[in-house]
């Protein structure tokens, strides 16, 4: 049965990524600039949150439709105090393949093996550059690089290795770190993943030019340490694989600006305050806090109902788009 809720384009519903707190204790400036997220205002208020209990009935929903894996996100997830209760009781759930969480590793000298013992199974963390004040500029003034390798160290010690590596590349801000970043973690289990800067949201004054595109990045790492493209792992999959020829590792390339990966994209979005979104660019979500009233089938018939009716191609769409602009004739050929 879950196998055919197919939206418009044939994708099926497989992920569930579940934000469980909009707040950080960074400022990312692709995506928190501090300028915008000065004081506590910016955010939910705590009361605005999901529930454990509620999570736990709406991720049911979305298994029921044939999602196989959850991965827990924010804001910064370790800052949410019932984290290890929401995990617990997703660990249990019946046809749940995989459960990960994406943090900035701060907090993970605390939580890590708590982590371990509620049933997390992966974790993901970003690291944007190893270099004392490129990471402080990256993280808006309030990260520590050696607390992040220390929340790294402890995640190792409590089991999760392999551990991905989130590196997204901002032109002229921590470009320069590439290279010493795969230099960190060749020879070691974990995959390194550069992600080229996205225009997400309204706050980060993306621009084209800021982005470095995968297929440089690539090039650059080739000439030092060759590498092996391996293709993707599973459909869905955001990253390029590749491996070390000389057998020292994987990384890989998560281009969604330059080859954006929409037609297979199984994805589906829950805000913190229980929102559903089928898009990273979505304007608008659906919010499933009104369905907890009801029964759990009027629940799900809401979201396959959305997931049917889904088009989303956002990053296609700004694609497609680029490559139009770069054909126009100038007005000076054409005619004013
Ligand atoms: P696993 O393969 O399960 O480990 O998960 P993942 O590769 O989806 O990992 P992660 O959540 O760390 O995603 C990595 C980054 O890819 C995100 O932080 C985003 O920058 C980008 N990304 C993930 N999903 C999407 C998506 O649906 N659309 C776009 N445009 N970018 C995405
Ligand atoms: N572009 C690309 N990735 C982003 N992330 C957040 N904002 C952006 C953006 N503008 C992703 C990064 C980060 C994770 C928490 O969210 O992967 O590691
Ligand atoms: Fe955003 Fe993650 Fe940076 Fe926090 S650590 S500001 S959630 S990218
Ligand atoms: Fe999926 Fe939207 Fe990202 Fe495309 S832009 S891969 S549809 S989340």
């Amino acid at each position: 049965m879950s196998a055919a809720l197919l939206d418009q384009g044939m994708r099926p519903l497989r992920d569930l990524r579940i934000s469980v707190i909009d707040r950080c204790n960074f400022r990312c400036p692709y995506c928190m600039p501090v300028e915008r997220f000065g004081g506590p205002s910016a955010f939910l208020a705590k009361g605005d949150w999901l529930a454990p209990a509620e999570i736990d009935r709406i991720a049911r929903a979305f298994v029921a439709l044939g999602v196989r894996k959850l991965r827990l996100t924010g804001g910064e997830p370790l800052l949410r105090t019932e984290l290890c209760e929401i995990i617990e009781r997703l660990a249990r759930i019946d046809g749940v393949e995989d459960l990960a969480l994406t943090t900035n590793a701060v907090l993970l000298p605390r939580h890590a093996k708590l982590l371990r013992k509620a049933g997390l199974h992966r974790l993901t963390i970003s690291l944007d550059a190893l270099d004392p004040a490129v990471f402080l500029r990256m993280s808006g003034g309030q990260g520590d690089v050696a607390d992040v390798l220390a929340g790294v160290a402890a995640a190792e010690a409590a089991g999760f290795t392999p551990i991905k590596f989130n590196c997204v590349v901002q032109r002229g801000i921590n470009e320069d770190e590439v290279l010493p970043l795969v230099e960190h973690f060749r020879g070691t289990a974990h995959v390194l993943r550069f992600i080229e800067y996205m225009d997400v949201g309204t706050c980060n004054r993306w621009s084209r030019a800021d982005v470095v595109d995968s297929a440089g990045l690539q090039q650059r790492i080739n000439t030092r340490w060759p590498l092996q493209a391996i293709g993707r792992a599973q459909r869905g999959e955001v990253a390029e694989r590749y491996r070390f020829a000389d057998g020292q590792g994987e990384i890989g390339f998560i281009a969604s600006v330059s080859a954006p990966f929409c037609g297979d994209c199984t994805r589906a979005r829950i805000s913190a305050d229980g929102e559903l979104f089928t898009c990273l660019f979505a304007a608008r979500g659906l919010p499933l806090r009104s369905l907890l009233a009801g029964d759990d089938e009027a629940m799900r018939n809401a979201i396959a109902a959305r997931w049917l009716g889904r088009n989303d191609r956002y990053s296609e769409l700004r694609a497609e788009r680029e490559r139009e602009a770069a054909g126009r004739v100038e007005m000076f050929r054409m005619g004013g």
